[in-house]
């Protein structure tokens, strides 16, 4: 089976296995753990931070940062695709009481005109607007990478009106190898940046919120309050540090074989891809209705042996990671194409 569903699938190698069997640990909520306290600094360095939080997951970082950025009744501009709004339980409501306010991104990118007249005025009617938050890649842009000076204009709008910004960087990195420019290129944007180290960089858990020495001590409490507060949690972080040591420059594999899947794909009658949006690791294609829907369509490749997840009621995601080879993009391409010819078949019989 090629598991494309995500590129969380990933299991830990042997040499990450034997650097986290190894790691010193200690306490790190009542004290320090000095593995956890290396992969902060190492992390905070790379994005040219003052200082990094490790968490279990990306939607924990995520939301300690808005619970940092706004308070209750404040509200957070975001594009109306984003992870944040739709696939975290709309916990900015259910934690810190904040409302999103939503902009439909052509793309699902986001333009500076787009915001100029969305701060709410200062009035009692009125909630307050925060935070503006940009995702890059975008998960929902099927992996695109952000316009560098957009997102470099956005967050320049946002300071210069009294916002703050947080980036959901979960894929940055895919993002840094796509574009050639820095992490800390990218951060310098933002004030406060989540990154994962749970999805192509291949580590087994965690996330980590990124921002400055005076965020810390907040981003401390909100992590403890959400539940976050690991003790030994060296073991895991060894594998984040393993991850950014080893991980990031092969992206550029992941994005070659998503690339490869994309081009089989676009020669297949029935099928909708524009593959100059194939960023990165991540392949989001229409299923033209004379095959059914995308579940259908997830489920027949299924059974011809690729394994993949409907996006919507006609799209479908493939997300490319450090188990698939060339071998494996060639031959799960191939089986998309076959599937499509069957189920045309099928449908037309
Ligand atoms: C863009 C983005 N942000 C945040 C997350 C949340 O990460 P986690 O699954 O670790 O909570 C994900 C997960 O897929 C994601 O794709």
């Amino acid at each position: 089976m090629i598991d494309l569903r995500s590129d969380t699938v990933t299991e830990p190698s042997q040499e990450m296995r034997a650097a986290m069997a190894s790691a010193p640990v200690g306490d790190d909520v009542i004290d320090v753990d000095p593995t956890v306290a290396r992969l902060q600094e190492h992390t905070a360095e790379m994005l040219g931070k003052e200082a990094a939080m490790y968490m279990p997951s990306g939607s924990m970082t995520n939301q300690v940062a808005v619970r940092l950025h706004c308070k209750p009744g404040d509200e957070f501009i975001c594009e109306s695709g984003c992870h944040i709004y739709n696939y975290e339980q709309g916990a900015f409501a259910q934690l810190s009481q904040t409302i999103p306010r939503m902009i439909d991104g052509p793309g699902h990118v986001m333009h500076l005109e787009q915001l100029v007249d969305k701060i709410r005025p200062n009035d009692e009617h009125a909630v307050q607007t925060r935070l503006l938050c940009l995702e890059n890649t975008h998960n929902k842009g099927g992996g695109i990478v952000l316009p560098y000076e957009g997102v470099a204009e956005m967050c320049e709008w946002a300071h210069k009106n009294g916002l703050t910004t947080h980036l959901d960087g979960a894929r940055l990195f895919n993002a840094v190898v796509a574009s050639g420019k820095s992490a800390a290129d990218w951060a310098q944007h933002f004030d406060t940046v989540s990154i994962c180290f749970s999805k192509g960089l291949g580590a087994p858990v965690g996330s980590a919120l990124v921002g400055n020495q005076s965020h810390m001590a907040q981003m401390r409490r909100h992590r403890k309050l959400f539940g976050g507060g690991m003790r030994q949690s060296g073991i895991i972080a060894a594998g984040a540090l393993y991850a950014l040591t080893n991980n990031i420059d092969r992206l550029a594999d992941d994005h070659q074989t998503a690339q490869i899947i994309a081009d089989q794909i676009a020669k297949t009658d029935g099928l909708e891809i524009d593959t100059k949006n194939v960023h990165t690791n991540i392949v989001i294609f229409k299923v033209g209705s004379g095959l059914g829907t995308a579940a259908d369509f997830c489920a027949a490749a299924k059974d011809e042996g690729a394994w993949m997840f409907p996006f919507s009621a006609e799209h479908v995601r493939a997300v490319t990671h450090l188990h698939i080879t060339q071998e494996d993009a060639q031959a799960a391409g191939k089986i998309i194409s076959r599937t499509a010819e069957k189920l045309s078949a099928v449908t037309s019989a």
